[in-house]
């Protein structure tokens, strides 16, 4: 028998999939890896899967091709050829041989034999292993890596097809949230922030990251969908193929400053960051130019004019206060406002509920702590902004946190009344 008795395969549903899983419980990485609480994740990524199917499969009479290029014992894989319609053919690849022979007993269980389509190849090889096909694609491609997907993405992004899919997974949620930022530097090329709204910033390096990868590669990303459960960062973006794209998305990398003395957090677009270093040097040079002046002032490191708090007035490194700069980073829309509309139509998961495009949420449990006051609840913060004009939604990227276009004093005194 293939698989031998150490093994502890156990039969496993998941959604209307029957699965062949090595033992249930916390994820298990031996002898293959499978964790049945990523269950939900899963989940969201078939209504992801359906919706954009939906548009882009419009007008192609091609047959469709999904790769789930790091499949592991095919949780994900073998549900798609089960549980979505339109894929003609289902790839799955894994360097681990025992992970694909539960997945190829998984496909055999569900009669999805004709389907899927196994490979044991490392993941860069079998992503572009189509291309000896007249340059062949997948129309969907997705990465779920052990941490940080960078490794893999220039391979995952030339596996796509012009206008297809790819979703990835980043679950190296302390570099993504700033606890390493040397290592966030060198894998994401950007530096994270640990705030509030640090689940944000991660999905704004994974983008940027792609972004920044599909810009070599004279490509651009289209975000489309994201979300955070667990340890889990899932990112969903198109693929467009061509210069435009790559120019387009070199205008959506950029920063953010975000001052750990009051709150204040901003969107920085690269013009405007390297316009105010550009001021920065004159200003410097203004002061080595009068002697009188320089002995006035004390020298200003560059950065420094950069990072002035524009609410507090505190900068970096004065008392009381840091202001910091995150980035390079994605700086633009993290989601299409219509494209999870049509998830929502789909499907009932509060995941897909309507979330405002507004950058930087606010953590009602961090403003409160910095108050000094009881929790108030997130559903009369919001009804109260709204009543007050100003736009306000939850956010699928924390639970006790919210978008709004209220400033940060203006969300502070509302906490503080609810609060009373
Ligand atoms: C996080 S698991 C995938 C989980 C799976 N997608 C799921 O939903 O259950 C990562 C998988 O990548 C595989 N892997 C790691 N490095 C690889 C490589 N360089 N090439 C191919 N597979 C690799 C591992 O064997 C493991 O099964
Ligand atoms: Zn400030």
């Amino acid at each position: 028998m293939f698989l031998a008795a150490t093994s502890q395969p156990v039969f496993h549903k998941e959604g209307s999939t029957s699965l062949l899983v090595p033992s249930l419980g916390e994820p298990k990485m031996l002898p293959a890896f499978f964790n049945p609480r990523g269950a939900f994740v899963r989940d969201v990524s078939l209504v992801v899967y359906r919706a954009y199917l939906g548009q882009y499969a419009k007008g192609i009479s091609k047959t469709l091709t999904f790769a789930d290029s790091l499949a592991g014992i095919g949780a994900r894989g073998i549900r798609v050829a089960n549980e979505v319609e339109g894929f003609e053919q289902v790839f799955l690849n894994d360097i681990n041989t025992r992970a694909l022979e539960f997945a190829r007993k998984s496909a055999e269980m569900n009669s999805l034999g004709e389907k899927c389509v196994f490979s044991r190849s490392e993941v860069c090889s079998f992503l572009v292993s189509r291309f000896e096909n007249q340059c062949e694609r997948f129309d969907f491609v997705d990465l779920d890596p052990f941490g940080s997907p960078s490794d893999y993405i220039d391979c995952a992004i030339r596996g796509v097809k012009d206008g297809g899919l790819l979703s990835m997974t980043g679950t190296d949620s302390a570099v993504l949230c700033g606890v390493y930022p040397r290592v966030a530097l060198r894998k994401y090329l950007g530096l994270p922030l640990r705030t509030d709204y640090c689940h944000e910033v991660g999905m704004r390096l994974l983008f940027g990251l792609a972004a920044q990868t599909a810009m070599r590669l004279e490509a651009g990303i289209i975000p489309i969908f994201c979300h955070h459960d667990m340890h889990y960062f899932r990112t969903y973006f198109s693929i467009k193929v061509g210069n435009s794209y790559s120019r387009d998305n070199e205008g959506k990398i950029g920063f953010i400053t975000h001052c750990f003395g009051c709150g204040y957090r901003s969107i920085l677009r690269r013009d405007e960051f390297f316009s105010l270093r550009a001021e920065d040097k004159k200003q410097e040079g203004d002061r080595v130019g009068n002697r009188k002046s320089a002995r006035q002032k004390k020298p200003m490191p560059s950065e420094k004019a950069v990072l002035v708090c524009p609410e507090c007035g505190r900068g970096t490194n004065e008392k009381g206060g840091r202001v910091a700069l995150g980035g390079p980073l994605w700086i633009d829309k993290i989601q299409s406002m219509d494209f999870v509309k049509r998830c929502g139509e789909i499907s009932e998961l509060s995941v897909f509920s309507e979330e405002l495009d507004l950058p930087l949420y606010y953590d009602l449990n961090s403003i409160r702590l910095r108050s000094g006051t009881s929790m108030p609840k997130i559903t009369k913060v919001l009804e109260t902004l709204q009543s007050r004009g100003f736009a306000a939604s939850r956010t699928r990227l924390n639970r006790n946190s919210l978008r709004t276009n209220a400033t940060m004093e203006e969300l502070r005194n509302v906490v503080l009344e609810l609060a009373r």
